[in-house]
């Protein structure tokens, strides 16, 4: 029987989080924001004044807490942080966590145990290429800078935060480099992953092209089998 492990990887703002809710509703699976994680670690590291040099108390910090997701909440320690991870304080310095191998294998090894168990659809960074090299679905999603800026500010707006276009356009490039050049897995995509330019493209285009693949895949299979 094929397990449907879902990965879709790629840089600020493509649209992952949006597209990947909306597949793993289609298909009845879990859906996995590894950003959420690494912005809850960040989120928690700021308010007890834990500086990223600081690796062997981040890695004490991250053993300590509990973290799951619950209808697409991110829980820590009983506590509903999905608001607070989204802060600009948090976006601005996620990146400069994040690129700490101590803190990667922690988190990866919570998101490996997650798809070990469960059907997922999981978005990040290095899904597909270090969190789930044998999923058989692989998604990579692009789009300019401008658009994913654009897309982010209006995203934010609605929910009323004080924000310059430039700013976020600023910050999204400049996480973006943190991203793609650090040592430990790089944002890359996956040799076996699609990659889908969703410059041009609603929510629901690339939601039914992603699905339609999904959909087609396991008919095969289960014809084959
Ligand atoms: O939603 P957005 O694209 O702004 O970013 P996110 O998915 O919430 O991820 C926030 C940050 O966490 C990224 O910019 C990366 O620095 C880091 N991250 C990572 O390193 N690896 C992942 N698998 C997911 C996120």
């Amino acid at each position: 029987m094929l397990k449907v492990l879902v990965a879709i990887d790629g840089p600020a703002g493509a649209g992952k989080s949006t597209i990947a809710k909306l597949v793993a509703k289609k298909f009845d699976l879990m859906y996995i924001d590894t950003g959420a994680m690494y912005r809850a670690i960040t989120y928690l590291a700021q308010i007890r004044n834990i500086p990223p040099s600081n690796v062997e108390g981040l890695c004490n910090l991250i053993n300590s807490i509990s973290m799951y997701f619950e209808n697409g909440k991110i829980i820590v320690n009983g506590e509903d942080l999905s608001a607070e991870i989204r802060d600009p304080n948090v976006s601005g310095n996620v990146s400069l966590y994040a690129s700490i191998p101590e803190v990667r294998t922690l988190l990866v090894k919570l998101q490996k145990d997650l798809a070990s168990e469960y059907e997922v659809v999981m978005d990040g960074r290095d899904i597909g290429t270090v969190v789930m090299p044998n999923a058989p679905f692989k998604f990579f999603l692009t789009a300019t800078p401008e658009i994913r800026a654009d897309r982010r500010y209006k995203e934010l707006k609605e929910k009323n935060q004080q924000i310059e276009y430039k700013d976020i356009l600023e910050e999204i490039i400049k996480r973006d480099y943190i991203d793609s050049n650090r040592q430990t897995s790089p944002l890359k995509k996956a040799k076996d992953a699609i990659e889908i330019d969703t410059t041009n493209y609603t929510i629901e285009e690339v939601v039914d092209e992603i699905s339609n693949l999904i959909q087609n895949t396991i008919i095969k299979r289960r014809k084959d089998s």
